[in-house]
């Protein structure tokens, strides 16, 4: 049963909507066959799980290779180490914390606000390269814009020079990639591929940090390798892994949400018309976004530290925990008419970004950038249309969205 749930999520015919099967899987919030991970799928379980102690994301803690499809407990011993995504406390805390001493308060309350104008002309340049590019017949939203904009944006932040984007994206992907699970897959060549893939941007990262720790320079990457703040200063091994995680969470999320977001505004063109009248309305139009598309849709790392009970089931300790984000935002007994894209909802209290301890560190960045990107996209193509709709869809069933947004329309403002 779990393995057809499992096969079902990942089935790429369901990817473009898989809300239908989300529905049926809430009708049992804890699924399981007694083989394989436990699927919560529902709103209160997964945000209870989410904030619960009792709940690790350190795959080590997984008792058994068949639960850990991923092979994650693997990977990780074998290249750079765990990165405080996947680490409990208080190891986790002490690098969430040293982290965010350069980027969020209290040490750089402004860091995100103050980008906001290097954002907006990095933005008004790609829109400006879609009319040098050429026809706008057909323009390729992800490639021409949604995926350059926040891999742009984060280089800067940590200081990796652009012109290197090309070798560092074939890393990202792969290790995206790794995050989907597939049971048909050769465990043995997908592993040896995200090993491969850590270890070549662990490399290329380790020599960036020499670099910055003999002429450091004012970028994130910099700043972590010779801060020595309250928790001392981090490891060599620490950064390389902290600067990976940053990379490609810049890199795999933001685009999902700006395309995804492009898509359903595309769908609803009275609130694209809204948007282009009032720029204010992309805090909303965000927030709706990532309850009703959300870039990552599922967690599948976690696991349990004791045996605990959700709804009735007792989940045994070393189990593998699948927690259903995208279905959880669609729980009609949490959000009224769940399927409605409605930027109006007084309340949004989506698990887009995750909850408790690990909710999303980038959150201030991705939200600044989504809400940049389609406002600007709102206001300056005239009379935008989709040219496939539903678009083709990335394989990735955990990071979702649509490979390519093929779209036209008849001019581009000032
Ligand atoms: C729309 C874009 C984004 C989405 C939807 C997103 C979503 C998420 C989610 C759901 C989590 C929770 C993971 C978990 O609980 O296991 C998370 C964690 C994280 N995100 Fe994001 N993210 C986005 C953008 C970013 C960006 C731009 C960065 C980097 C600047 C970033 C950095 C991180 C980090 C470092 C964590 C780990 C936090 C921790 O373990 O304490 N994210 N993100």
């Amino acid at each position: 049963m779990t393995q057809a749930i499992l096969r079902e999520i990942i089935d790429y015919s369901n990817r473009a909507d898989p809300y239908p099967l989300y529905e049926e899987l809430r009708k049992t919030p804890v699924s399981h066959d007694g083989d394989g991970p436990y699927v919560v799928s529902t709103y209160y379980e997964i945000q209870s799980l989410l904030h619960d102690p009792r709940i690790s994301s350190d795959a080590r803690n997984l008792k058994s290779t068949a639960d850990d499809p991923l092979g994650q407990g693997e990977e990780e011993q074998t290249t750079l180490p765990p990165s405080f995504l996947k680490l409990d406390p208080p190891d986790h805390d002490r690098l969430r914390r040293m982290t965010n001493r350069p980027f969020g308060p209290p040490d750089s309350p402004r860091r995100v606000h103050d980008m906001r104008g290097e954002l907006s002309g990095i933005v008004s340049g790609l829109v400006d390269g879609i009319v040098a590019d050429g026809s706008l017949d057909r323009i390729d939203l992800v490639d021409q814009f949604a995926y350059p904009f926040p891999v742009t944006v984060i280089c800067r932040l940590l200081g990796v020079p652009p012109q290197d984007e090309p070798r560092f994206h074939v890393w990202a992907e792969t290790l995206a990639a790794g995050l989907d699970p597939d049971p048909d897959a050769d465990p043995a060549r997908r592993h040896q591929g995200t090993t491969d893939a850590r270890m070549e941007l662990g490399m290329y990262l380790a020599g960036l940090i020499e670099e910055r720790r003999k002429d450091p320079r004012d970028d994130m990457l910099s700043q972590l390798a010779t801060a020595d703040g309250p928790d001392g200063a981090m490891t060599t091994m620490e950064v390389l892994s902290t600067a990976a995680l940053l990379l490609i969470a810049g890199h795999e999320t933001t685009v999902n949400l700006i395309t995804n977001g492009m898509l359903t505004l595309l769908r609803n063109p009275d609130v694209l018309r809204r948007l282009r009248e009032d720029p204010e309305l992309s805090v909303p139009v965000v927030e709706e976004l990532l309850r009703f598309e959300p870039p990552v849709q599922l967690l599948p790392q976690r696991s349990t530290l004791t045996d605990i009970e959700v709804d009735g089931v007792t989940i045994p300790k070393g189990a593998s925990l699948w927690l259903i984000l995208a279905s959880g935002n669609r729980d009609p007994r949490r959000f009224q008419d769940p399927d409605r894209f409605d930027p109006d909802r007084r309340d949004i209290q989506h698990l887009g970004l995750g909850s408790g301890i690990h909710s999303c560190f980038g959150a201030p960045l991705a939200r600044q950038e989504a809400q940049l990107a389609l406002s600007e996209l709102a206001r300056r193509l005239e009379n935008p249309r989709l040219l496939e709709d539903p678009p083709p869809y990335r394989q990735n069933a955990v990071l979702r969205g649509p490979r390519h947004l093929p779209i036209a329309c008849d001019g581009i403002l000032a």
